[in-house]
């Protein structure tokens, strides 16, 4: 069964807890505005188009219960109602992390929505309610088709660029962070490719790093990989330089494939921490990097990655690791054993620096895949991506 980490009917609305996988499977009730903030802030929904989506319904849930019961049930600004509450809580969601542009997008197409609900003659609250809600609920099912193209695209691409050595005639990919399922509404971007590439019987090998320090990679892409039985190894994220300077030709490893949180307008593009040195690292010894993003994550007004906010987290993520205790079998082997514990792995708790992203020259990145297709630099170097959005 295909993992679902977003449980949505109207009105409803829950989550899988990341913070607590792979240890525990958790769902949590999204209620309120404020509750999709904290999960947001707090990352216990993370990655870039599912905060958006995340944010989106949360709103639609209160709306829905609003259309039922005739209230918001939520003080976030006293003397608001209506159209006007709306955009204040989008606005609210917003402040919840800088950095995925996703979201920013989210609130603008979902205000335009209200907007043009509002003008609509004898348009009543419930009717505004009523435009929203289905504009929010389509998002959802957006997301799942748009990464389903992007995994068919980036596969196709990623087979006519690769050495498919007969008599096996697969290759080995390395990715990043967590891309999947979890970050999205649905089968993932990067992820999605990777889950594509299996699906059609190329894949050999998955390596995806553990992705330092939130560990997105070695607790929830692993999980993602153990549920849908696709053959990967973890490995460290200082280990892609070796892994390919040793691995390369016997594995056949084609390409990197990495996600995105906000692609400038010169393809630039803002990801997960470690992403910059993994590009480098893909150039140096010539294998191909990709960026897999839905246009929802292209933003044409940030001209380069100089103008993305990058988001800073508290140094507690980096100086501790939660985890469940291990016990030594008699063959050698390990079993968890006991609850989720918080432990120091620094000599000082306090004193160190957390970006939660960096940003990648658009010089490094061969291909952004999207949804409508794959654009590649073209000849004079330059990444063209308004183009994507006539299609
Ligand atoms: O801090 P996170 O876990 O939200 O960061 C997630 C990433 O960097 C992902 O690569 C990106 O959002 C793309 S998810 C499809």
């Amino acid at each position: 069964m295909v993992l679902q980490a977003m449980k949505y009917s109207r009105g409803k609305l829950e989550i899988l807890d990341q913070l607590r996988l792979p240890h525990e499977e958790v769902f949590i009730d999204i209620r309120t505005v404020q509750d999709a903030w904290d999960a947001i802030h707090s990352m216990q929904v993370r990655g870039a188009p599912a905060i958006a989506i995340v944010a989106a319904l949360s709103v639609a849930v209160c709306l829905s219960r609003c259309n039922r019961n005739g209230a918001w049930h939520e003080r976030l600004e006293p003397d608001m109602t209506g159209s006007c509450l709306i955009i204040h809580s989008l606005r609210f969601l917003l402040t919840s992390r800088p950095t995925a542009v996703n979201l920013g997008d989210a609130v603008k197409k979902l205000e335009k929505v209200v907007d043009a609900a509002k003008v609509k003659a004898g348009a009543t609250d419930f009717d505004i309610n009523e435009a929203y809600i289905q504009a929010a609920e389509q998002m959802l099912i957006d997301d799942v088709q748009d990464n389903e193209n992007i995994g068919r695209f980036g596969a196709d691409w990623i087979l006519r660029h690769s050495n498919l050595i007969p008599p096996v005639g697969k290759i080995s990919v390395i990715t990043h962070c967590n891309t999947g399922s979890l970050a999205t509404a649905g089968y993932g971007t990067a992820l999605g490719i990777v889950r594509s590439l299996h699906a059609r019987n190329f894949l050999k090998r998955v390596y995806y790093t553990e992705t330092r320090p939130y560990n997105q990679g070695s607790r929830l892409t692993g999980y993602e990989f153990l549920y849908d039985k696709i053959p990967a190894t973890l490995i460290t994220d200082s280990m892609v330089g070796a892994l390919l300077g040793l691995k390369r030709e016997s594995e056949n490893i084609s390409c990197i494939i990495v996600g995105a949180d906000r692609v400038a307008a010169n393809g630039d593009t803002a990801n997960k921490i470690g992403t910059y040195g993994l590009a480098n690292l893909a150039s140096f010894h010539s294998v191909k990097f990709i960026v897999a993003a839905p246009r929802t994550t292209i933003d044409l007004s940030t001209a380069s990655g100089a103008g993305i906010p990058i988001e800073e987290r508290p140094p507690t993520e980096v100086t501790t690791m939660k985890g469940r205790p291990v016990k030594k079998l008699e063959d050698g082997s390990l079993e968890v054993e006991g609850d989720v514990q918080e432990i120091a792995i620094a000599a000082d708790l306090t004193g160190a620096w957390n970006p939660a992203f960096d940003v990648t020259c658009y010089k490094l990145i061969d291909c952004i895949v999207t949804e409508k297709g794959v654009i590649e630099r073209r000849e004079n170097g330059e990444f063209h991506l308004d183009d994507i959005f006539q299609t």
